[in-house]
């Protein structure tokens, strides 16, 4: 049983935080499984991240940005999804839905540009399951500039590119494969919700235990 799973939201979302309770569900249980971020994850995605992420006078253009995207994407898939796939669960903080809701629904670059990219690119490899983490974006923006201050070039966008990105979130709850869990809730009323999902659902054909911290 190897799956991939990917956490999606806006910055701050909880998305970091739920990814390392539901690790820690799976060690608990017995299970092997990769926990990973995008964009980085590979010796050369995370230098490619830090051109990315890190605030700097000049800006990216957003082709630029979406192949820098790709670029970190295939070192990434490459070198350590899909290894680890052939025998672990994997865990990714991030994936194909942020480049959609990032990258094209907050620019003119056509959705056709990221199918033909993610298909020439990854041979369309999605993760069998993606959970999104909903807050509110003023709430997220909020929680992520608390926590880091070094990587904060997407957190300055304004308030447009954040609600877009927001919304597109929102908006994946019509996609199969996809499914919503409400952020606001506590860290620990999140993670109930999502192993709750995932035992109901068998998706990952054993029952996995909670993991509470306090
Ligand atoms: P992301 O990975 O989506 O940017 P994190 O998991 O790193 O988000 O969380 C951002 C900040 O918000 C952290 O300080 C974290 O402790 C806090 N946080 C995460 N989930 C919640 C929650 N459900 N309620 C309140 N604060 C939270
Ligand atoms: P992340 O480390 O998840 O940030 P945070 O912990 O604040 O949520 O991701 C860093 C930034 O990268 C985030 O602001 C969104 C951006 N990003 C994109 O714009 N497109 C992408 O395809 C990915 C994977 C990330």
């Amino acid at each position: 049983m190897t799956k991939f799973i990917a956490f999606e939201g806006i910055d701050g979302s909880g998305k970091s935080t739920q990814l390392s309770l539901l690790a820690k569900s799976l060690k608990k249980k017995g299970l092997k499984f990769l926990c990973t971020r995008e964009p980085g994850g590979s010796h050369i995605s995370e230098q490619i991240r830090k051109i990315l992420v890190r605030r700097q006078k000049e800006n990216i253009l957003p082709i630029t940005e979406l192949l820098l995207i790709y670029a970190a994407r295939y070192e990434h898939l490459e070198k350590k999804i899909i290894p680890n796939l052939k025998k672990n669960i994997v865990l990714c903080d991030r994936y194909f839905y942020s480049t959609y809701c990032y990258q094209i629904l907050t620019s003119d670059i056509a959705f056709s540009t990221l199918k033909y990219l993610h298909r020439r690119i990854t041979n369309n490899l999605m993760p069998d399951l993606t959970l999104v983490i909903d807050v509110d974006f003023k709430i997220g923006i909020k929680r992520s500039l608390k926590k880091n201050k070094k990587e904060t070039r997407f957190e300055f966008k304004d308030n447009l590119f954040h609600k877009k990105v927001s919304t597109g979130f929102r908006n994946l709850r019509k996609i199969k494969k996809v499914k919503i869990f409400d952020g606001t809730k506590s860290k620990n009323d999140v993670h109930k919700n999502i192993v709750d999902f995932l035992n109901k659902k068998k998706i990952l054909n054993k029952q996995i235990p909670y993991h509470y911290e306090f």
